[in-house]
């Protein structure tokens, strides 16, 4: 019967045949343990002398890492192991002998294994994040489907750039200009108009010549954008997202947060609400803390996000920033115009920033102001403008940064181990 690793547990006492790589692999006299792995999960098959004919013997204990086979034997418990299940081989049928495979059990530097990611992936640690990188995904799918969120797709190649300008991919159009997408977010305040709720995730693309544990040039975007919906409700569907993740994760990613040592009681207590503090008084207490580096209308770096994080053991929500050092659309505060209804989601752990999200700008007179103010002229900004002009609404949104997510819930060092090609500043190879 062919299975598969994860599928083991089905099998017990049974003959199985199962497709695999071997990952590692060590050998005595008459005894020889393979590591098999074959994208489903890692397990452990024992080849003893006395159980199977000498050539098969022979293969096993000389087989070179990465070779890739057809194994035959009996499925039997191991309540050592993570899985709980060993083979007892019958039979090996190789397929394919890999000669001298360059990422060796001992330990190799980053750019080395950076360099050979394409091989890298096949790693326990590699397959454990993208696991978990793949249930955030189907959790957040599964998230905005329930909640009666339509999926829109915004297109990569625009005219406009919804944030920072300085960071545009430029690319040609024919005989246009054009960007690569920094956020969908424009396009989805167009659709959340047509649709009421909407989100989008997809590869968003940002020229930043930042080369932090925090930044990649290419990242994936989970933008959900809300009409008739307000700051604080918008706050309150970002909470509630990000605990389904987390826990969705907890619940069906065990053996993957095993695998990276994960502290699992650092995510258990993630539950909404969140709490929030506003920028002024955060800007407070890193002053108490000790920050002379940072006052009154500054952006906080990493730094500030770490030590405004160690402070809850909890996401925490940054709200009502001063508006010049965010974005042109965003909602003036109704108490106070020199402040703006968004927030910033900071995550535990010194991962930092992993949302930013507002109320948007919904009376025509403003944004036109704000054109005015930001220079955004052209036919470009044309289409965005006119949504205030026909039964203009408010509407919130939010952009979640899938890679600095996942490297807080897995609880990996640097997002360039979270997305499965990652685009450095210094690098596009693999
Ligand atoms: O705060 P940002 O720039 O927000 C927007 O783009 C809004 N238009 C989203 C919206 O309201 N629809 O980016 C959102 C998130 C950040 O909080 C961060 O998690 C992630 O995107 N992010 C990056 N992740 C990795 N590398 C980068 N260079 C990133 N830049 C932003
Ligand atoms: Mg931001």
């Amino acid at each position: 019967m062919k299975t598969t690793i994860v599928n083991v547990k089905d099998y017990e006492g049974k003959e199985v045949k199962i497709g695999a790589w071997l990952a590692n692999k060590r050998s005595s006299g008459k005894i020889a343990f393979l590591q098999l792995r074959d994208g489903t999960g890692f397990m452990q098959a024992v080849v003893a002398k006395s159980d199977v004919d000498e050539k098969t013997f022979e293969l096993a204990k000389n087989m070179h890492q990465e070779s890739s086979m057809y194994i035959t034997g009996t499925i039997v418990e191991d309540t050592r192991s993570p899985l709980g299940f060993e083979m007892h081989v019958k039979d090996i049928e190789l397929i394919h002998e890999a000669i001298d495979y360059p990422i060796t059990p001992k330990e190799h530097g980053t750019e080395f294994l950076m360099d050979h990611r394409h091989l890298w992936l096949r790693s326990k640690r590699q397959h454990a994040v993208m696991k978990i990188r793949n249930e955030i995904i189907r959790s957040t799918y599964e998230f905005f489907n329930e909640h009666g969120f339509v999926k829109i797709d915004p297109p990569i190649l625009t005219g406009a750039s919804a944030e920072d300008t300085t960071e545009l991919f430029h690319t040609e159009y024919f005989d246009e200009e054009a960007y690569l997408s920094q956020s969908g977010q424009l396009y989805l305040e167009a659709a959340a108009m047509a649709l009421g709720k909407v989100f989008s995730f997809g590869p968003t693309f940002r020229a930043e010549k930042s080369k932090t544990r925090r930044h990649l040039i290419e990242f994936w975007m989970m933008e959900p954008e809300m009409a008739f919906v307000e700051h604080e409700e918008s706050l309150e569907v970002q909470e509630q997202y990000v605990s389904h993740i987390v826990q969705s994760v907890l619940k069906n990613c065990q053996t993957e947060l095993k695998t990276l040592n994960r502290d699992l009681s650092k995510l258990e207590r993630v539950q909404a609400p969140f709490p929030r503090l506003t920028y002024k008084e955060a800007i407070q207490l890193l002053k108490d803390k000790g920050f002379t580096d940072i006052d009154y209308g500054d952006d906080f770096g990493a730094p500030h996000e770490t030590a405004i994080a160690e402070e809850y053991n909890m996401p925490v929500f940054i709200i009502n920033w001063p508006a010049h050092i965010k974005a042109f659309y965003m909602k003036p505060h109704p108490e106070n115009p020199d402040l703006v209804l968004c927030a910033d989601l900071i995550a535990p752990e010194g991962y930092g920033e992993i949302i930013g999200g507002s109320e948007r700008i919904d009376d025509f007179e403003l944004m036109e102001e704000r054109y005015k103010q930001y220079h955004l002229t052209g036919p470009a900004y044309a289409w965005y403008l006119e949504l205030r002009k026909y039964g203009s609404v408010p509407h919130s949104g939010f952009g979640l940064g899938l890679e600095r997510t996942v490297a807080w819930i897995s609880g990996v060092e640097h997002v360039r181990e979270t997305i499965p090609f990652p685009r450095l500043l210094n690098r596009l190879y693999p």
